[in-house]
């Protein structure tokens, strides 16, 4: 659809920038705080690990007065579980219930609005010991853990983010590090922890809307349209396959409460179903999100599988991530889009056709907490020259300008990420802040705040509210 004029970002719209707990904080065992699941997993030890990360917890003071320099009217963190209830469940420390207010408080000062997601990745590592998400207990303490925080934070804040990812964690367990001794879940205990941690989301929800007025919540999900590699209607009923795997069967749990056909009827003939225990279908339903939070990099095209082990094979770039499913779908390559240095597809067009996908099947407002480009920047003369970054943010900008012609409603925009944080895999060699920490992966140096030039191209968008775009 050609327009000869694009509409208007809407009037307050959220212009902001994301990090999360374990990946910008550090102070990994300061004040009270336990470790998480992050801080005892194995991962790859040629990149730097969680202890200091940013140093964040430490600095939040400075890094928000840059924040509110570059303009931010927003402002997407994670609280860590870990801090607020260190034995998962039970007592509540204060020092980690100041720290969050004091991140509140600072970025009311200076009118960014914090946007909170209760859970990034971060599971209290004693709750873990005791089976983590595939006991039920785990739903219940998640339930405590969030009344804690809309009672203690429930006037301070308006919008919350549940769970990050949850597909990811599901789809990708092996993503946020390996449990010692390396071994993953079964599928089907993978699914029974999906199906109790929409549990927990779906009690969150209900929670919120009890006990903040003015709250505002929503799932925060790595969401992405796919293409059929060819015309051949076998590859469309593949790509369909994999977006309703990794991706609708994760927002029509909270939105319309209960899985997607297709989705259950692939657990169910697989034997990988979760069991369904008396009530559990009401606690789904009503959740009522108000809307969608979503994490957007790349899209994905998607062939016909083969039914042979060729059909599974690692994501470019990243080890971690195995895609393709034997009688499913597999990966294939998209001439037409160019990829990053770490093979990440990029894809702004795909980022319009995906908010749209969203939007007409949700019919809710759309929050974009997730979206940039991972680079290993160089600091020459004291500067970060990241036009790479810059034109990655325009583009995907004017393709949400004109999503929003298109009829899609949008309430902001927070890319990944305000300040350089640790990489899930890669460590500081890719970053993706608007905001240099000078660090290496092992030597801390003074971990000195630098602007990159897309910091002061961002904060020119924010003024002219993006109408240049
Ligand atoms: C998202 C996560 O999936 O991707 C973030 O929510 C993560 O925590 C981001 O950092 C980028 O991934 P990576 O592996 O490049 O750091």
């Amino acid at each position: 659809m050609r327009y000869s004029k694009l509409n208007d970002f809407p009037d307050h719209f959220l212009w902001g920038a994301s990090s999360s707990a374990y990946q910008a904080e550090g102070a990994w065992n300061e004040d009270g705080k336990s470790p998480s699941i992050i801080d005892m997993y194995e991962h790859p030890k040629e990149y730097a690990d969680f202890k200091t990360a940013s140093d964040h917890y430490h600095r939040y003071k400075e890094d928000i007065r840059l924040f509110a320099e570059m303009g931010l009217k927003a402002y997407r963190f994670s609280i860590a579980w870990t801090r607020i209830i260190p034995d998962g469940t039970g007592e509540i420390n204060p020092a980690g219930i100041a720290h969050y207010r004091d991140v509140i408080q600072e970025c009311r000062r200076y009118h960014i609005e914090p946007i909170v997601t209760m859970y990034h990745f971060d599971l209290p590592y004693c709750l873990e010991e005791k089976g983590g998400w595939s006991s039920r207990e785990t739903i219940d303490a998640f339930e405590a853990y969030a009344k804690v925080l809309f009672t203690h934070f429930g006037n301070d804040v308006t919008y919350w983010l549940t769970i990050n990812e949850q597909n990811t964690m599901i789809l990708h367990p092996g993503a946020i590090g390996l449990p010692k001794g390396g071994t993953l879940p079964s599928k089907k205990e993978l699914y029974q922890q999906n199906h109790h941690l929409m549990l927990a989301q779906a009690k969150a929800m209900k929670l919120c809307h009890k006990l903040c007025p003015r709250g505002k919540i929503g799932p925060a999900l790595n969401l992405t349209a796919m293409y059929p590699e060819t015309c051949n209607p076998s590859d469309s009923i593949a790509a369909h396959n994999w977006e309703v795997l990794r991706c609708w069967n994760f927002a029509d749990v909270p939105v319309f409460g209960w899985y997607h056909p297709l989705a259950w009827s692939y657990l169910v003939h697989r034997e990988m179903e979760p069991e369904i225990a008396p009530g559990d279908r009401e606690i789904l339903m009503g959740a009522d999100p108000d809307f969608i939070a979503m994490n957007y990099y790349s899209t994905a095209t998607i062939a016909a599988s083969r039914g042979d082990s060729t059909d599974v094979s690692a994501r470019a770039g990243d080890q971690q991530i195995m895609l393709g499913e034997e009688g499913v779908y597999r990966a294939a390559d998209n001439p037409f889009v160019s990829k990053t240095k770490y093979g990440w597809v990029i894809d702004p067009e795909g980022f319009r056709y995906t908010l749209r996908k969203v939007y007409e099947r949700y019919r809710l407002p759309i929050l974009i907490t997730e979206n940039g480009i991972g680079a290993p920047d160089r600091l020459e003369n004291g500067q970060i020259h990241d036009d790479y970054r810059i034109e990655f943010i325009r583009r995907h900008l004017h393709a949400m300008r004109l999503a929003i012609t298109d009829g899609v409603e949008m309430l902001g925009y927070c890319p990944w990420a305000a300040l350089d944080v640790v990489s899930t895999h890669q460590g500081y060699q890719k970053r993706y802040g608007f905001i240099y920490v000078d660090r290496d992966e092992f030597d801390l140096k003074e971990m000195k705040r630098i602007k990159k030039d897309s910091f002061f191209w961002y904060q020119k968008i924010i003024e002219e509210n993006g109408n240049s775009l």
